[in-house]
């Protein structure tokens, strides 16, 4: 583990910059006090009632509850736009920059101003429409100021957005769209990235057909690329021509603190993916108050996190957080490697951006084309960096530091999840030096702790499973339509705490290093994917009898996508039809689920009760067979053996 330290650079300091003595003494009344600190944190939004109550939670069983600022009311929408008229009207809320840098004129400046006219003008189209408090949207939308409009237009008369990621195969859209319930569906013609299309209202009417979905009463349609698209009456509307007209002001819906503001679909270890639910009051705090102070956000800032809306990171620090400090957010719609690998600092510069927030598997994609990219670029506006996602390697981190940062520019390695609906661990830029490769500490509330195999708790510099003790506002409420299931998975593992489903070791510092999942969950470019979605996407071909999928090491994409294939009985193993089954899960899900590895296996290994014992095909993914551990108690222990022989991943 590296053991260098690097304190922010002199001069970073800005007058509203967090110290170490003011972290620490925020930080002890935030877990000592949090009714008051909470309350205190609570008047950086504008409510339309203020709360009294400010957190009322038990993580135990059998009085299980999570609420905060419960008799709060507000609109995020309100928080997000209206109340930065005043001041920052004619400031850029969202910079957009298309994916083509050669067509200047498809990229965007669009004013707090202008933004509050496009999202009542939305908010009215979709209330004429029939959307009201409580119904759910769906959004399945390239990364262009639409999405946010359509976040925030939801958000305004208290509709419930869904965003599907656009990667996301039709089944899998049909999926999301189904077990919320969604009454409409916006999407557009077709996305543009890095210079290739993507149907993605082709993928709509697609979806559209599966069953379960006939909740959709109205698809509008943007316009991205003017491609032809059939328009079937009188379901699918033109975006614009549902707008036009529409007045320039909407009221906002009142909404309760516990109301929901939206739905993401994550995946966990079991079953299909689960409708993550955050709500209005705590989230918008938290997301805004995180973005604040670990990015020391100040008035001129150009702030850009490279994330896509249809993950959490798009919701809470592309949109939320960003527009309710009344920031300059940056959309990309674009890839770090189209036209060439130098886009990131080409669009820095043009753009003056100051902060800058992306994924550690773009940094490792980057490094490997070395520095002579980044170096053409000035990169002089840049001020802090960030990374969030997956655990980011030193020697990776290192390169950020050195050559993307020319080592003036604090780096904040931020953990969290889509759960926890902002950053939980991180360091605070000035008040904590950075340990490459360690998120730091934790954010004020947040009481992280690190327990054993059985759930006790651990001291000082430890090894162990990471969990919370407490709440903290951006917390999820429940999981859509299945409440029993949110206790079960974050709840039950160590009764009275939540349980993160990450591995992770604390230093004689304090300091927290994720290590990565200790569930069957796998990180693939910093996405999450579950090995039971890419099994049953598997499975449900029709030459495939059996299928066990693994995480292994990949140098890029930081895991790759193992599987083990059991064919039925006299199916002959071509590479045609491994090809044609890594396809077959890329068309099931999408591309960011095709296997890297694709095995034969003539049989799995059991154990006698029939379980398929998967450390040990991780340990044949990880090309560590000596390390199979015990072996003794499998149904058929021959098995291993030919499995280990054929393994594919060979470094
Ligand atoms: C991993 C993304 C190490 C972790 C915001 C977590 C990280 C999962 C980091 C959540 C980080 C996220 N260092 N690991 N800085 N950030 N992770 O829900 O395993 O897409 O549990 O949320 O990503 O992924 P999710």
């Amino acid at each position: 583990m590296s053991q260098a330290i690097h304190p922010a650079p002199k001069g970073f300091a800005g007058p509203n910059t967090i110290t170490k003595s003011r972290y620490e003494d925020d930080y002890s009344e935030s877990v000592e006090h949090p009714e008051a600190f909470w309350a205190r944190m609570a008047q950086r939004i504008d409510w339309m009632r203020f709360p009294t109550k400010i957190k009322d939670v038990s993580f135990r069983e059998e009085d299980f509850r999570i609420r905060w600022f419960e008799d709060g009311e507000l609109n995020v929408s309100v928080n997000c736009i209206d109340r930065h008229l005043e001041k920052h009207g004619d400031k850029t809320a969202l910079l957009f920059e298309a994916d083509d840098p050669d067509a200047p004129d498809e990229s965007r400046h669009v004013s707090y101003h202008a933004l509050h006219g496009m999202v009542c003008r939305l908010a009215n189209a979709l209330r004429g429409l029939g959307v009201g408090k409580g119904d759910r949207v769906t959004l399945y939308l390239p990364m262009i100021p639409e999405a946010a409009v359509a976040m925030l237009a939801c958000a305004r008369i208290g509709a419930v957005h869904s965003v599907v990621f656009g990667g996301f195969s039709p089944d899998a859209l049909a999926g999301r769209i189904a077990d919320c319930g969604s009454k409409l569906v916006i999407t557009a013609d077709e996305a543009l990235r890095g210079g290739r299309r993507v149907p993605l209202k082709a993928n709509v009417d697609e979806a559209l057909k599966r069953p379960g979905t006939n909740c959709v009463e109205t698809v509008l349609v943007v316009k991205r690329t003017g491609a032809p698209v059939p328009m079937q009456m009188p379901r699918d509307r033109w975006y614009e021509t549902v707008v036009a007209g529409q007045p320039e002001t909407c009221e906002p819906e009142r909404m309760n603190a516990e109301d929901p503001l939206f739905i993401l679909y994550t995946s966990g270890s079991t079953g299909k993916p689960k409708g993550v639910l955050h709500t209005t009051g705590g989230y918008i705090t938290y997301a805004s108050l995180t973005h604040e102070c670990v990015f020391d956000l100040r008035e001129d800032d150009v702030y850009w996190c490279t994330a896509d809306v249809g993950w959490v990171t798009g919701h809470s620090y592309v949109v939320y957080g960003p527009l309710a400090n009344a920031a300059t957010t940056l959309m990309f719609e674009g890839v770090p490697n189209y036209p060439d690998t130098g886009r990131f600092w080409q669009v820095c510069d043009k753009h003056k951006v100051t902060i800058f927030y992306t994924a550690p598997t773009a940094i490792r994609a980057l490094m490997r084309e070395g520095d002579a990219p980044v170096r053409k670029h000035s990169r002089h506006s840049l001020r802090l960096l960030g990374t969030v996602g997956e655990p980011i390697n030193p020697e990776a981190w290192e390169w950020y530091y050195k050559v993307v940062g020319d080592s003036r520019c604090p780096i904040v390695d931020t953990w969290w999840q889509t759960e926890t609906g902002g950053i939980l661990i991180a360091p605070l830029p000035q008040a904590t030096p950075q340990k490459p490769g360690s998120a730091g500490e934790p954010f004020y509330g947040v009481r992280p702790a690190l327990v054993d195999a059985e759930g006790r708790l651990l001291d000082g510099p430890a090894d162990g499973n990471l969990v919370l003790l407490d709440s903290w506002p951006g917390q999820m409420r429940t999981v859509f339509g299945d409440h029993q299931r949110f206790i079960d998975t974050y709840f039950k593992t160590y009764p009275g705490m939540y349980f993160t489903g990450d591995g992770c070791r604390r230093d004689e510092d304090g300091y927290y290093w994720i290590t990565g999942r200790v569930d069957d969950v796998i990180n693939v470019s910093g996405h999450r994917l579950g090995t039971a979605e890419v099994e049953s996407a598997l499975v449900a071909h029709p030459k495939v009898a059996e299928a066990a999928v693994v995480g292994c090491p990949h140098e890029i994409k930081g895991q790759g996508i193992y599987a083990f294939v059991t064919l039925n009985a006299g199916e002959p193993a071509t590479d045609d039809l491994r090809a044609e089954l890594v396809g077959w899960v890329r068309k099931e899900i999408g591309p960011i689920a095709s296997p890297d590895h694709l095995q034969w296996a003539p049989g799995l290994p059991k154990t006698r009760s029939g379980k398929i014992m998967r450390r040990i095909l991780r340990k044949i993914a990880e090309d560590a067979p000596d390390q199979l551990g015990d072996t003794s108690t499998l149904a058929d222990p021959g098995v291993v053996e030919s499995l280990v022989r054929e393994r594919l991943n060979r470094t």
